[in-house]
């Protein structure tokens, strides 16, 4: 059932569990996912960056996708289709294709521009019954070419951004996209405190979720994070599966080419990760 992100992430601030946002990047990852979060019934956010939406032909493309391939399946589980990182024009291009959500990442502006952006487009998400998120603070590590510098974010500024109206806020705490570097000093605890301290509760996004021990995950969501998102780890099972199935040969026996097998173990390794994040995250069974 697509719908939009507002109240399953309400419900899991106010039940102290997370939401898992998962990116999609074809047809076999949002069935891996889909078939996943109905098995455990849980909500589940579909996750598009930009970069993936230009590979799987543009928005439109997504988005039609998405609504048929919900309905075909069954899924009665909320399932949000969710822009990530969206800039100005993609937000809008979002609203028009028919998603669910946006996310629109004003982090590279100065506030006052971030703040002038993010205003307009939660006026143009909310008269399209869209929720949006908003971002505070870059994320660090490269997510599709962007290299954001970690940076911690600024309470006051979470508060200004939070107050404009948005549904969600993403504010980083030392949280980078891709795998953590040996050297990583772990989420900024004290700067969460006091990030949801000044937001008046809004539910707050965790972003980088690959590789984020079990431990500061759970401790995150005890401080008022209620989505965690979730990209690079899908990637590495999905190619480490996809490696094994060919170098065990198993490409060059029978039919084994046929891309329905090729790809299967890899969507399989796929809905395993996705398995295991829904169970950290609580959010199974919150359907
Ligand atoms: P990872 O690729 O580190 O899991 O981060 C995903 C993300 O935050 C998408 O916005």
């Amino acid at each position: 059932m697509l719908v939009n992100a507002t109240n399953m992430l309400l419900k899991a601030r106010d039940g102290h569990y997370a939401v898992g946002q998962f990116n999609i990047n074809n047809l076999e990852w949002t069935k891996s996912i889909l078939l996943t979060a109905q098995e455990l019934n849980s909500p589940v956010i579909l996750g598009v960056s930009e970069g993936a939406g230009k590979y799987m032909t543009g928005f439109k493309t997504v988005a039609a996708m998405v609504k048929a391939m919900d309905e075909s399946l069954g899924i009665t589980v909320p399932v949000a289709l969710h822009l990530d990182h969206g800039t100005y024009e993609g937000a809008k291009a979002c609203v028009a294709a028919g998603f669910t959500s946006i996310m629109f990442d004003g982090s590279h502006y100065d506030i006052d521009e971030n703040v002038a952006k993010t205003t307009e487009l939660v006026a143009l998400a909310h008269d399209h019954g869209l929720s949006i998120e908003a971002e505070v603070g870059s994320i660090g590590g490269e997510e599709d070419g962007v290299v954001g510098m970690g940076e911690i974010a600024d309470p006051a500024q979470c508060a200004k951004i939070a107050g404009l109206g948005i549904d969600f806020l993403a504010a980083g705490i030392g949280n980078i996209h891709g795998k953590y570097p040996a050297n990583w000093k772990g989420l900024d605890f004290d700067a969460l405190d006091k990030i949801h301290a000044s937001t008046n509760n809004i539910p707050l996004v965790l972003h980088g979720g690959t590789g984020i021990p079990e431990d500061m995950i759970k401790k995150a969501i005890s401080l008022g994070v209620s989505k965690i998102n979730v990209n690079t780890e899908c990637q590495l099972s999905f190619a480490d599966a996809t490696r094994k199935y060919i170098e065990a040969g198993k490409d060059l026996q029978g039919k084994g080419f046929d891309p329905r097998k090729l790809l299967a173990p890899g969507a399989e390794a796929i809905k395993a990760t996705v398995r295991e994040k829904i169970e950290l995250f609580g959010s199974a069974n919150k359907a």
